[in-house]
């Protein structure tokens, strides 16, 4: 039998595993109480405890394949991450992984490009990609976005964003917006024969989403993005098979699921989720930069979205929050160079503007793709990376790197 191995951690005043028979219970067969309601051997829909470790506080609970409709991602939520977390007797606890078998990993479609189709369409082999985020995060009208994508496209970056909170506003309509900002793309590619991508932010509720997505085909995106946690991972699912463009997905606010360490559900499980349902690229955090995330957070985030995983395309990762030029470095020597760093205010607050940030961010991701220490490689020819480090230094969280 196939089994979903969900793995807890348990705050309680009682034993890990008699928590995890509660759990267990709970998120299969049982209740409160006994019931006399059937006479049937329930034990195809039975979950069981699995390992237990009383010192970590872990215990893995196991349920039956037959516990789920495989092809409904709400359904499995709602098992492996229901009720448990409201039961009295439980004063915290947090899923901190979940091992899905194949049978219910193929069911979904995993991203329709992943890291080597995304390339395919730059035209870029093993080096990170640089992208950007418009700012301000509102307010900007059509025009001026498109200004602001001009000339960050034109300092080098391969990707334009918006930000997680522009969508249709009136301020700044996608259906002006949109047009506006591919066309200042085109004249990139007609200046330079560089392809960037825009990400126009696709972010609605389930009666609209697939159609704001084809509006955006019709427009000319070339690719889109959502914010996952806000509309549901059954909307990103709804976006990957309905469209084709690449989807870069948000992750804006998942601090109020992941962040508490001893209660909610970890960046892993969304992680895994967000591949499964088709996000090309998604934002699992930054070991530099604003955000709060340590490297042993953010790591094995990397590796979920990008190994052998049942066939699924990998999905590229993404930094992003408070990054600046002397961040790149840092996080492709960790991370690897299958990343995508970006930046807003570490690019538009540029002293000498967007373009000129633009082109700091890719010398250091040039830096970091030849292994180069950044203050030594600044020391070249690369005044707009200088000025960068001037601004704002090398790196942060330095207690990481000694
Ligand atoms: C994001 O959505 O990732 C943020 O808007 C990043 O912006 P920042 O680089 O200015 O922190
Ligand atoms: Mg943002």
């Amino acid at each position: 039998m196939d089994w979903v191995d969900a793995t807890y951690r348990i705050e309680s005043d009682l034993p890990v595993r008699k928590v995890a028979e509660i759990i267990a219970m709970e998120e299969s067969t049982g209740t409160w109480t006994d019931v006399g309601t059937t006479h049937r051997d329930l034990t195809d829909v039975t979950a069981v405890v699995g390992d237990v470790d009383e010192k970590a506080k872990t215990a893995v609970v196991r349920y039956p394949i037959e516990l789920f409709e495989v092809e409904n991602v709400p359904q499995i939520l709602s098992v492996i991450a229901g009720n448990l977390f409201g039961l009295e007797q439980i004063q915290k606890v947090r899923l901190e992984d979940v091992i899905f078998p194949r049978r219910i990993v193929r069911a979904y479609p995993g991203p329709r490009y992943g890291i080597p189709g995304i390339r395919d369409l730059i035209g870029s082999e093993d080096r990170p990609h640089v992208g950007t985020i418009v700012k301000p995060k509102v307010g900007l009208n059509p025009a001026e976005t498109a200004r602001v994508a001009y000339e960050a496209a034109m300092g080098g970056i391969d990707l334009i964003k918006d930000d997680e909170t522009l969508t249709d506003q009136d301020f700044c309509r996608m259906v002006d917006r949109l047009p506006m900002v591919m066309e200042a793309l085109d004249r990139v590619f007609e200046e330079t024969g560089r392809n960037v991508f825009y990400a126009v932010n696709v972010t609605t509720g389930p009666e609209e989403i697939a159609e704001r997505a084809d509006l955006a085909t019709k427009w000319g995106a070339n690719m889109i993005m959502v914010d996952v946690l806000t509309v549901g991972y059954t909307g990103l699912l709804e976006l990957r098979k309905n469209s084709s463009l690449p989807i870069h997905v948000h992750r804006a606010m998942h601090g109020a699921i992941t962040r508490d360490p001893t209660h909610g559900i970890s960046m892993k499980v969304i992680s895994r989720l967000v591949r499964m349902m088709g996000g090309d690229q998604f934002h699992v955090g930054a070991i530099t930069g604003k955000m709060d995330a340590t490297p042993d957070e953010v790591l094995p985030l990397d590796k979920i979205l990008t190994d052998e995983w049942f066939g699924l395309q990998p999905t590229f990762p993404v930094a992003s929050g408070g990054l600046h030029p002397g961040c790149v470095v840092d996080e492709v020597k960790h991370r690897g160079t299958d990343i995508i760093i970006q930046a807003g205010g570490g690019i538009h607050g540029h002293p000498d503007g967007t373009r000129k940030g633009a082109m700091a961010m890719c010398q250091a991701a040039a830096a970091a793709t030849m292994g180069q220490s950044l203050k030594e490689f600044a020391k070249g020819n690369y005044p707009e990376l200088r000025t960068a480090i001037d601004k704002w230094g090398v790196g942060k969280k330095e207690d990481y790197y000694g």
